[in-house]
């Protein structure tokens, strides 16, 4: 996940937007947990627009789920003999807590999602990891919310939709979803049956473009400030959700700035890999001697090797170590300040990564030897680090290594 850093002006009524009590499912023990029960059955294949699919899955163990509305999991699949990890958002509700379901987008040339679309078949079984993500209004409880979404962006949004919807709950949910045309608008139905149970729940749909329709009740255009005044007037007082394309939340953000929105009532999640590259880089590239030390202290339970990580001085954090690559027999520098996938990608070597946060597991390598200090965010189970495997993004050298890729 990410967060924007643009400087969003305070609002004055957003503070009091906020509610306190525990919600059900933060309650509930986790069930189905990927370290000890990693494969997962499709029990369903449902085809929601011309180019969007969700697939359903179940545990064999029939072990529940239990997750947060808004979190993802990262698929770990083979395809034509070769490892290849995705994410993707829970698209269903933790309230239907015996199956879950992820709600997928054909992406012309992608290799996942036309794998998913093309050969996953109810009966085939799929590794999975996770859940993971911290994308959830189940730590933002509020009296209001705005979500906004675009394209396969919606499906984090409509897990929180139909949580909100299925508790009965009643919840004051403004849901402006922006698509290509009318055909393209995802769950566009089950929208319109939740926006007709629940009293305070409205939704409104921006398409760019009529598309095959000649009778299209809704907005054509984009998203712009004087619409979001006109479908949520008191959108400064909502906490606000958004999730689409990295083009699309550059637009909201701005649109938000505009407005004067309190960005501390912002939150968003990007699907894009670059763009959560690029803000991750940019914000480790500045890193303190202070910072560094944080660090590795913090890390020092999760570390490779035994003992207490080693506190680095000022003069030590210069310490650079070699990093070789067995595959594609390149060797590196690494500094003990960077994380080996940062140092890697400077260095020319390319390297599968997705989340750069230690959340999706896409970068997991087997280390042939040496020792890293390694701060995840559960995209690793404990038996693969107990196996030597390290997730490169969040892995910062603390001897030269060899790593098995
Ligand atoms: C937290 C998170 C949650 C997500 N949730 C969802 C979700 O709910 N639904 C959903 O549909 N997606 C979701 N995604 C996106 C998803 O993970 C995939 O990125 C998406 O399905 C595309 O994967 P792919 O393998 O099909 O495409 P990729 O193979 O990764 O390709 C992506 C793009 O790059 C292009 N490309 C690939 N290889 C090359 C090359 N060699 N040269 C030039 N261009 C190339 C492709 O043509 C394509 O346009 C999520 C992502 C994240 C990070
Ligand atoms: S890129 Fe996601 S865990 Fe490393």
């Amino acid at each position: 996940m990410m967060r924007d850093q643009a400087a969003f002006q305070p609002s004055p009524d957003a503070a009091s937007n906020r509610v306190t009590q525990p919600r059900f499912w933060e309650t509930l023990p986790a069930r189905w947990n990927s370290d000890a029960d990693d494969t997962l059955v499709c029990c369903q294949v449902r085809q929601e627009t011309h180019d969007v699919k969700s697939f359903f899955f179940r545990a064999p163990s029939g072990r529940a789920f239990a997750f947060e509305p808004g979190q993802f999991i990262t698929l770990e699949l083979e395809i034509d003999g070769e490892p290849v990890n995705r994410c993707y958002t829970i698209s269903s509700p933790p309230t239907r807590p015996h199956t879950i379901s992820i709600t997928v987008k054909r992406v012309p040339g992608g290799k996942v999602s036309n794998w998913l679309h093309d050969t996953l078949h109810a009966g085939m079984q799929v590794r999975v990891l996770g859940p993971s993500g911290e994308f959830t209004c189940a730590r933002y409880p509020a009296r209001k919310y705005l979500f906004l979404s675009a394209g396969s962006g919606i499906t984090p949004l409509m897990s929180m939709s139909r949580t909100h919807h299925e508790l009965g709950e009643d919840s004051d949910i403004v849901f402006v979803h922006s698509a290509r045309t009318p055909d393209d608008i995802i769950f566009a139905r089950e929208l319109d049956l939740i926006a007709s149970n629940q009293a305070h729940f409205r939704t409104a749909f921006v398409c760019e473009r009529m598309g095959t329709r000649t009778n299209w009740p809704g907005v054509t255009g984009f998203l712009t400030l004087p619409l979001l005044k006109l479908i949520a007037p008191d959108f400064l007082e909502r906490e606000i959700f958004t999730c689409g394309p990295a083009p699309y939340m550059q637009a909201v953000r701005g649109l938000l700035e505009e407005g004067g929105f309190d960005r501390a009532h912002y939150h968003e999640e990007s699907f894009s890999f670059e763009t959560l590259s690029e803000i991750v880089n940019e914000a480790v590239a500045p890193l303190t001697t202070a910072r560094v030390a944080d660090a590795l202290q913090t890390a020092g339970a999760l570390v490779d090797a035994p003992g207490p990580a080693p506190v680095k001085t000022s003069v030590e954090t210069d310490v650079r170590f070699k990093v070789s690559f067995t595959k594609s027999n390149r060797e590196i520098e690494c500094g003990s300040e960077q994380h080996v996938l940062d140092a890697a990608r400077k260095a020319g070597v390319r390297l599968p990564s997705s989340c750069t946060q230690g959340m999706c597991g896409t970068c997991k390598v087997k280390l042939v030897s040496g020792e890293v200090a390694m701060k995840h965010a559960g995209g690793i189970r404990q038996r693969e680090i107990d196996q030597g495997m390290v997730l490169l993004c969040c892995s910062k050298p603390l001897s030269d290594l060899i790593v098995d890729k």
